[in-house]
């Protein structure tokens, strides 16, 4: 067969997706490369004719995850009379390459985070039964330069890489080495995405990065080259027509430069919403950790922030239970918590990760105090959450409308501070933003009233 008859063939195409936002950028990304191909998606894995699980490895249990969908997969392949092909790709298969095939031979191809692109050629490669069923080089360049241009995006929030990778080597965790170096993308290829996107009617674009304000694009054909921060970035995207709400995540606290707090005071489209995770309140388990700042530089990022933008919501990730955390270490956390007010945080237990300096440290601690640790920081967190939620009965917010309620007559969809909001509207409101008088909130959404739609920023 040639590659003109394979692209007429339909075939059904299923992906998985574990992990963060850049995993589902990524497997966006994959089926806009597999489009050419003739591969449209599907609605389960025992109807598609290649499955792709997208992987995550932050966490043990992440990890396990996958080798029992694998099993499962592996019947489903059998019951195809082997027509299926299954691919892995994530950070799993970066981090797990040859163990995945050895422990799972029904896996046809694997591909770390860089490698997606090059899915066509290992395809064919996998049909042919000839070459590498492995690709886990990084080339982020590569990647980024061999990507298509154009999305196909499905609603009016999308997401947009502009960074990848790591370089801070925090003791606990495996992204350095399942994503590679850091590494941003350049400014004009990030505007000619972000400009297909609202030309498509996507009205709100979340940067992503691992960590995404350490970006330092090349902007050499655009006024204030050569090097631009995420500040300057998000003041060029919020000028894009059609674009009237900018996000980005996940950003680190030694990364948050005065001129990007600045934009959050000067930029109206930027989100009155930070996540800024801070893992430990305690300095001294933040330096076993090497985040490279204390509990105190925490806050003043925090107050300055607040200088700027009053009333924006805070939100953080949290580690319980790393090495050597005492019960006073952990009593900073939770004093931490308390001092700044989130409105809405995520928490672990710490895992073990082979190959990080921390799972080689002394004084782990037992899983039991671990899990009385998490239950106490989370029913702090779910307060502040409630509270944060209350606080908006009575206001009047700008809704960006997503999708259909679960109620007949109801729509939903996305305050400007992330919380789900539910209202009784017409479905042609999907894709604008709506006035919406708040009037009922609980842990995880809120209810209110429509009033008005808006007009998209010019
Ligand atoms: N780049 C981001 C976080 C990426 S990982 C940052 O610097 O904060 C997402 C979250 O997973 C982390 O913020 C951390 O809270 C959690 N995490 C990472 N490794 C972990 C581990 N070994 N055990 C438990 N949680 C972990
Ligand atoms: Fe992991 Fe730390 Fe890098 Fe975040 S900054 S991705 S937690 S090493
Ligand atoms: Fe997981 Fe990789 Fe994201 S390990 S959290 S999918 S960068």
């Amino acid at each position: 067969m040639n590659s003109t008859d394979t692209a007429k063939t339909p075939k059904g195409l299923f992906i998985r997706t574990y992990g963060c936002q850049m995993n589902v950028y990524d497997s966006e990304r994959m089926r806009d490369v597999l489009r050419p191909l003739g591969y449209a998606p599907v609605d389960g894995p025992e109807h598609a004719d290649l499955v792709v699980v997208n992987t995550c490895h932050i966490r043990e249990k992440a990890t396990e995850k996958v080798y029992s969908e694998l099993g499962q997969l592996k019947k489903m392949k059998e019951a195809s009379g082997g027509r299926m092909t299954i691919a892995v790709a994530g950070c799993v298969a970066q981090a797990e390459g040859e163990e995945l095939i050895r422990r799972q031979p029904a896996v046809d191809l694997v591909l770390g985070p860089q490698a997606y692109h090059k899915l066509p050629e290992m395809i064919a490669r996998a049909s042919r039964a000839v070459g590498d069923r492995l690709e886990t080089e990084f080339d982020t360049q590569e990647k980024f330069d061999a990507l298509p241009k154009a999305r196909d995006v499905d609603g009016p929030a999308a997401f947009l890489s502009v960074q990848e990778g790591c370089d801070k080597f925090c003791t606990f965790c495996v992204v350095p080495y399942t994503r590679g170096a850091e590494l941003s993308r350049s400014v004009d290829d990030i505007i000619v995405e972000a400009r297909s996107l609202a030309a498509q009617g996507v009205r709100e674009i979340s940067l992503l990065g691992q960590n995404v304000n350490a970006f330092h694009g090349a902007a050499p054909a655009i006024e204030g080259g050569p090097d631009w921060t995420l500040g300057q970035l998000c003041r060029h995207i919020a000028k894009i027509g059609g674009i009237d709400r900018i996000r980005y995540t996940t950003s680190h606290p030694r990364d948050m430069d005065d001129d990007l707090i600045a934009a959050h005071g000067d930029t109206p489209a930027m989100m009155p919403f930070l996540h800024l995770p801070v893992q430990s309140g305690s300095d001294r388990i933040l330096k076993a950790m090497n985040r490279g700042h204390t509990a105190a530089e925490f806050h003043e990022i925090i107050a300055k922030v607040r200088t700027v933008r009053p009333g924006i919501a805070l939100a953080s990730d949290f580690i319980v239970g790393f090495p050597g955390e005492t019960d006073e270490d952990f009593e900073a956390t939770m004093e931490l918590v308390r001092k700044t007010g989130f409105a809405i945080a995520y928490s672990f237990k710490y895992s073990q990760r082979p190959g990080t300096p921390a799972a080689e440290m002394f004084g782990q601690v037992p899983e039991d105090v671990k899990d009385a640790r998490l239950q106490a920081l989370q029913a702090l967190l779910r307060d502040q959450q409630t509270a944060f939620n209350a606080e908006q009965i009575g206001q009047t917010l700008d809704i960006l409308v997503t999708g259909r309620g679960r109620m007949p007559g109801q729509v939903h969809g996305r305050s400007p501070y992330m919380q789900a909001v539910h209202f009784d509207g017409p479905a042609d409101l999907i894709g604008q933003v709506a006035s919406v008088r708040i009037s009922g909130s609980s842990l995880n959404s809120l209810t209110g009233e429509f009033i008005t739609a808006r007009e998209a920023a010019a």
